[in-house]
């Protein structure tokens, strides 16, 4: 019988946290892998220990997702792409307003550049890092991908035009074929310790900033909001593990082989965790206390924010299998083996 050859995959943005850990799951399925990474939030360490995990090699390619003349020589270098995954961005929201023209060249001309060189290339099955920013604040949880998108900053509107020229241009185009898959609160590291995730500067989520206050290196958490109307006044939020994100980007490439046009489709664990009850999880997993106080709570914020996976489960037959105590040790695990990130 002959042998399949195995379909090449190009990553943009295949250094960052998530990235390299779905860099991880398509060379452990067979994919040949090449990543696209200006190193803007990202080193080539990850990439080195994501050759390390798996025990194959990956393409690498030092490039901006702007610099189209540089796309297309990777795209002529590798003339059997079989698809993208598009992880490439900025993805800060409070850096999103200070600097919406940033991230508007970045993330949608960014988009655009990529679509262009894939058009010229003949490559149309993209799978692009959308997120649950495009809903702004939903009117219900769990929030279905019917629920209105009304993004409250620069970061969430990139998304959704990114969404809509992926739409339209699959309208255009019959034989275009796309899968935009809506994070929500992605965490955890790979369960190697190896890789994970590696903020520079002060953190902006709440994960990062919980083990950084274990380490001694942030003071204190604060809390934001102690008084919503939840079981322990604290935030909720659906927290996902980073290799279960990784692994539905293979379920969409599965689904991009036979189904045409263009699906948008939430991935989370569809489960809702409090703040707190991550804060006690990580004090668990690592037998120390965190220190905390409850502070206001933080403008924009909602109380519950929970992803209804029915469809991802239906459309990708993929659906999340961590629970927080395994996102919480396998995070502590990534950062007391590397209490200074990749540095
Ligand atoms: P990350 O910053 O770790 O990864 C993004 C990668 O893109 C980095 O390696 C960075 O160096 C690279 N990059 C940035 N600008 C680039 C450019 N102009 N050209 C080439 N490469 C560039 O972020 P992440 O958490 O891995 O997120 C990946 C994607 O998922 C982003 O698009 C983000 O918006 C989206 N997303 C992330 C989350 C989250 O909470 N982490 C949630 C929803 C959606
Ligand atoms: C989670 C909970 C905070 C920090 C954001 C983006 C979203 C997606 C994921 C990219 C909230 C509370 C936080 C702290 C706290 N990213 N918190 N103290 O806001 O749900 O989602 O990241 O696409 O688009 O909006 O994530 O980790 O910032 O907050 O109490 O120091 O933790 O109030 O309840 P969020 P988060």
């Amino acid at each position: 019988m002959a042998v399949k050859p195995a379909q090449t995959i190009l990553v943009t943005g295949g250094a960052g946290f998530i990235g390299s850990h779905t860099c991880v799951e398509l060379l452990l399925a067979g994919y040949e892998v090449v990543v696209v990474d200006n190193l803007a939030n990202a080193s080539t360490e990850s990439l080195r220990r994501v050759e390390h995990i798996t025990g194959r090699p990956l393409h690498f390619y030092e490039v901006d997702i702007l610099d189209r003349p540089a796309l297309e020589e990777v795209f002529a270098a590798h003339p059997r792409i079989y698809a993208v995954i598009h992880f490439a961005g900025l993805k800060a929201v409070g850096e999103s307003a200070s600097m919406p023209l940033r991230y508007y060249e970045v993330n949608v001309v960014g988009a655009q550049v990529l679509l262009q060189c894939m058009d010229a290339a003949g490559v149309k099955r993209l799978v692009f890092s959308s997120s649950a920013v495009v809903y702004g604040l939903p009117e219900t949880s769990p929030v279905p991908e019917t629920a209105a998108t009304n993004p409250t900053n620069p970061y969430g509107r990139t998304k959704l035009f990114i969404e809509h020229i992926i739409r339209d241009h699959c309208a255009a185009d019959r034989n275009w074929q796309a899968v935009m898959l809506r994070y929500f609160n992605p965490i955890g590291a790979h369960p190697s310790g190896e890789i994970g995730e590696d903020p520079r500067g002060v953190p902006n989520n709440l994960a990062p900033y919980v083990c950084q206050t274990i380490l001694g290196l942030r003071e204190k958490l604060r809390i934001f909001g102690g008084d919503y109307a939840t079981a322990d006044g604290t935030g909720v939020r659906d927290f996902i593990h980073v290799v279960d994100l990784a692994k539905s980007h293979l379920a969409a490439l599965r689904r991009l082989e036979d189904a045409p046009g263009c699906l948008e489709c939430n991935v989370g664990s569809g489960v809702g965790y409090s703040v707190l009850e991550l804060v006690h999880a990580m004090e668990h997993v690592s037998g120390k206390k965190v220190r905390y106080e409850i502070a206001a709570r933080r403008p924009g914020d909602l109380a519950c924010v929970v992803a209804d996976t029915r469809r991802a489960e239906r459309e990708l037959g993929w659906r999340a299998q961590h629970d927080l105590e395994t996102m919480c040790r396998d995070m502590w695990r990534w950062q007391q083996k590397n209490p200074q990130g990749y540095s």
